[in-house]
């Protein structure tokens, strides 16, 4: 298949390219890069092995921008630059938490107005099929553990959150409305590694939210010491608990939800997560252990907003997608270590 892949040259979306790609899809991509750099594009292609992998600088927001990358696949008389698409694959979006509560008019307007966009213009074009980027964020404090797809959408704490939850219902409204597309809904847990060669990972602006790339920081020596937030939780060892996945084995997730499309399979949600939960300081004693590095850390107040525990039960998606993710929590501190160590200042500047 040719697959659209918007936000592409972001952290998931650079990870999905390796894999559509070895997997025998093609893709273009279409990003603004508001949070990401075109040197991970070009790192991709090394990896995979191509020239180049197609991209356009275009916000999902611009329906000329958009309109001119589908009209590439359509050739205008001429003959078409790439194939038609099969299928979108849609990471696009901001994704800072934090900062979604301090400017939730441009949350909203960027990932709501962006995907109504990006969707009519698929849709004009006789693009029906979507995998879209959602949250284990959309359960809340989730009414259960470990959390099923039939677990209730919960109140999120945030407008980032708001965004994931209410494009869900769009997107399910829209492919109940018109039963030619197909939707795909992935429910990502807590993505991070990076691909074993070290050379794409995860590479946030300035102080990461992320305990991951927090921890891969401190480690190479660009923050003094990680916070823990909370040791008073009701969990094991008073941390709070997530379902970290290796962002390869997500990024597998996405060939597999492609397969269901090709299956035309209508309506699909899924969890996506390994079903294993682990601890702030399990971690933080894995990556240390791994990779014979120091972390110092602290315990500090509890964030605000967090809570306790969140795993998924991923038997879902293992039934009916065929995923199921095979990276452990040492593959995931051994990879993300290795792109932090060969990479410090994450990607070089571009001029
Ligand atoms: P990322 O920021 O690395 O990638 C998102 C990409 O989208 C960036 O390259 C950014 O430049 C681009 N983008 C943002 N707004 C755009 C716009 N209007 N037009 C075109 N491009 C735009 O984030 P990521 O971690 O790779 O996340 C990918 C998707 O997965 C996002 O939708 C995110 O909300 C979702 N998600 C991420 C996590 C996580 O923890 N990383 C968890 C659950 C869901
Ligand atoms: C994990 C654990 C923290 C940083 C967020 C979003 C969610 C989704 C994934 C996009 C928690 C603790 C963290 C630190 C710490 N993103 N922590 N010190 O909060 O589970 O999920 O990312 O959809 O929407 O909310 O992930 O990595 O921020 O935190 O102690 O410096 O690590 O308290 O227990 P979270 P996280």
């Amino acid at each position: 298949m040719n697959i659209l892949v918007t936000g592409g040259a972001g952290f998931i979306g650079s990870h999905t390219l390796i894999e559509l790609y070895k997997a025998g899809h093609t893709a273009v991509v279409v990003d603004n890069l508001s949070n990401s750099n075109p040197v991970a594009l070009k790192r991709v292609a090394e990896i995979i092995g191509v020239p180049e992998i197609p991209f356009y600088k275009v916000d999902i927001r611009d329906r000329e921008g958009l309109e001119r990358v589908f009209a590439a696949t359509e050739g205008a008389g001429g003959t078409p630059a790439y194939p038609k698409f099969d299928a979108c694959i849609h990471f696009a979006g901001l994704k800072a938490v934090g900062e979604s509560v301090e400017k939730p008019w441009e949350y909203y307007e960027n990932n709501i107005g962006g995907t109504l966009t990006l969707v009519d213009v698929m849709r004009k074009h006789g693009c029906k099929n979507i995998i879209f980027s959602s949250s284990a964020t959309i359960y809340g404090d989730p009414a259960e553990i470990p959390i099923t797809e039939n677990c209730p959408k919960g109140q999120c704490t945030n407008p980032y959150g708001w965004t994931k939850s209410m494009l869900e219902q769009v997107l399910m409204d829209i492919q109940k409305a018109d039963p030619e597309w197909n939707v795909v809904l992935l429910r990502y847990f807590n993505p991070v590694g990076a691909h074993r060669s070290g050379r794409i990972g995860e590479n946030p602006n300035g102080i990461p939210n992320n305990l991951m790339p927090y921890i891969t920081q401190v480690a190479v020596g660009k923050r003094k010491e990680l916070g823990v937030f909370g040791n008073d939780y009701n969990t094991p060892d008073g941390t709070g608990v997530r379902d970290y996945i290796h962002v390869v084995d997500l990024a597998n997730a996405h060939v597999c939800a492609l397969q269901a499309i090709g299956r035309r399979c209508g309506m699909g949600i899924y969890n996506i997560g390994t079903g294993h939960g682990y601890s702030v300081l399990d971690m933080v004693k894995a990556f240390v252990r791994v990779n014979g590095v120091d972390v110092p850390y602290s315990i500090k107040p509890r964030r605000a907003g967090d809570i306790a525990t969140c795993y998924c039960d991923p038997a879902k998606a293992a039934a009916e997608l065929g995923w199921k993710a095979q990276y452990g929590i040492d593959d995931m501190v051994r990879d993300s270590w290795n792109w932090q160590k060969n990479n410090p200042e994450g990607y070089p500047e571009v001029s």
